[in-house]
């Protein structure tokens, strides 16, 4: 054979390579969505799950809204829980008629003021060992973010979306978000400011 027929023989067989692989391709699919939509028909969702980085913390499923997640559970974690081990009988026989205080020292009321918030705002001496929202409804110690949804629609509204709060674990499912009173004490919600962490030491020397 001369070169003229080696070269024939190779152009012929590339072009019909280039053809076949773009006539292939075209084929199997028409456009972009097509591909991916055939790509993933064997894809089950992820593998990866955060579950192994929630630690040994409790947690609850809840449902608010269309959003379906995970938030710590909280009635193991209140010292004074179960309430009516002490509050089996009235209030006014628990205290003491000198006016000194028993019990919850700790516990000063520092939320909204006192003409709109007191004791009885989210406790019911009849019920101890639950919330109750204002008007009288039953709500679960660890759902505690119905009672502040009743108030803050704009935090709660943001808090279910993911907006407002803090989600713990991973990024990938099942979603797991701290609930309300992991950061605010629904006693004295308001933080307080801080110094930095580190002092500006030229500050310090200028004030002396
Ligand atoms: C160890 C016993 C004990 C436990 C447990 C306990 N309480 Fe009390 N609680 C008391 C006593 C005693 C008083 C009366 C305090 C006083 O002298 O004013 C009181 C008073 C209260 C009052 C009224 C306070 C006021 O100033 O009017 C509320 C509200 C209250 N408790 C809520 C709770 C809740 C909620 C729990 C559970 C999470 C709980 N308590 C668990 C002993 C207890
Ligand atoms: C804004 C609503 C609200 C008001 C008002 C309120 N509480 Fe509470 N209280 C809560 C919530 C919510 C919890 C549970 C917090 C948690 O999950 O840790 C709680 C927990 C407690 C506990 C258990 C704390 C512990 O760690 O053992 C006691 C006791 C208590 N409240 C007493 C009182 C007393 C007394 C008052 C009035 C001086 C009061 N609360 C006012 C919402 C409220
Ligand atoms: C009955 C209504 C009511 C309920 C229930 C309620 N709050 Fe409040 N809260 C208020 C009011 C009123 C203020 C004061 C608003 C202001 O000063 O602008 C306030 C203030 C706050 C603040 C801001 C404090 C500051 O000054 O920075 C936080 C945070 C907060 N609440 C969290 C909560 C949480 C968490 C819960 C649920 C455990 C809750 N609240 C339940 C009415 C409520
Ligand atoms: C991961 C922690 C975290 C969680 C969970 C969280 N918050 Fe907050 N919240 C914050 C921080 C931080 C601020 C800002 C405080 C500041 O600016 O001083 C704040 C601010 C607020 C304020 C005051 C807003 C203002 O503009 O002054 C309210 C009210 C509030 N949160 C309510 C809620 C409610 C209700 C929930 C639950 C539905 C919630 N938060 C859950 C951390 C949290």
């Amino acid at each position: 054979m001369d070169n003229k027929n080696y070269i024939i023989i190779i152009a012929t067989v590339f072009l019909s390579m280039s053809i076949f692989s773009c006539k292939h391709h075209g084929e199997e699919y028409h456009s972009i969505t097509d591909k991916i939509e055939a790509e993933s028909k064997n894809y089950h969702g992820t593998s990866i799950s955060s579950e192994g980085h929630l630690g040994d913390e409790k947690m609850i499923e809840i449902t608010v809204g269309e959003h379906t997640f995970l938030i710590p559970e909280r009635k193991s974690q209140i010292k004074s829980f179960a309430c009516t081990e002490c509050h089996s009988k009235p209030l006014n026989e628990l205290q003491s008629s000198e006016g000194i205080k028993k019990a919850h020292w700790d516990i000063a009321l520092n939320h909204a003021d006192q003409n709109t918030m007191n004791c009885t705002t989210c406790h019911n001496e009849k019920k101890m060992n639950d919330l109750t929202s204002l008007t009288g409804h039953t709500i679960d110690f660890n759902k505690s973010y119905q009672l502040c949804a009743q108030c803050h629609t704009k935090q709660f509204d943001d808090w279910q979306g993911g907006a407002h709060g803090k989600r713990i674990g991973g990024w990938a499912p099942p979603r797991a978000s701290m609930t309300c009173v992991n950061c605010h004490n629904p006693h004295k919600p308001h933080f307080e400011s801080k110094w930095p962490a580190r002092f500006n030491t030229q500050k310090v020397k200028e004030r002396e």
